[in-house]
């Protein structure tokens, strides 16, 4: 099926090579926080906070707590970070969390990232959601509070990497019509 959507889904990918000599557009990220401000939630939550990192101290500050034990190295060529933090539900979605046994802040959140990647795909923009951090550092540099917990960083700059096939399980291994 044609579909520009489709499309962007299958070129988004996680990209660790960027051109560090080439800035990001403000305009870009203003529109791709927009994409995450759009992003569903339960009860309409909205628990998150959105951090753009752009100044070139902070950026160097970020890449170095985002790399260590050999992974993110790379982190140092990204021309921007998007720091997704976690903030309180409201009231309605706490309450059915609790009933529910179910962590929605969390899930809203990873919904914001994939909103952020797709954006970026969108702006031509590679960008590479990462869990692994130095958490305290990354609050500490950006003045975020204790209390909150700083869930995913994403990378963005302008990619110098080719296409490559996605390497994922098969459809009939991780869905069905019907039953399990
Ligand atoms: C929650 C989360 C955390 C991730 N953390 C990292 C990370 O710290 N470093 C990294 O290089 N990639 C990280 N990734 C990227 C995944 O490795 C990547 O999405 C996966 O291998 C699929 O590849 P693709 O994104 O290119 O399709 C993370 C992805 C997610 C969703």
């Amino acid at each position: 099926m044609e579909s520009d959507f489709y499309a962007l889904v299958e070129k988004r990918q996680s990209c660790r090579d960027y051109d560090a000599t080439r800035e990001v557009e403000e305009a870009k990220i203003q529109r791709i926080l927009e994409a995450g401000r759009l992003a569903p939630s339960a009860c309409n939550s909205q628990p998150w906070h959105l951090i753009a990192v752009t100044q070139p101290q902070l950026l160097n500050e970020m890449a170095d707590a985002l790399a260590s034990m050999g992974m993110n190295r790379w982190a140092s060529q990204a021309r921007a970070f998007i720091v997704i933090v976690q903030e309180q539900p409201n009231f309605t979605a706490w309450l059915g969390g609790w009933i529910k046994n179910k962590h929605f802040p969390l899930i809203d959140c990873g919904i914001v990232a994939s909103h952020i990647t797709l954006a970026a795909t969108q702006e031509g923009l590679g960008s590479c959601i990462l869990g692994w951090f130095d958490e305290k550092r990354v609050k500490r540099m950006l003045a975020i509070p204790r209390s909150r917990r700083v869930l995913m960083v994403v990378s963005l700059g302008y990619s110098n990497e080719e296409h490559r096939t996605h390497n994922r399980r098969d459809i009939e291994s991780i869905a069905s019509f019907n039953r399990y």
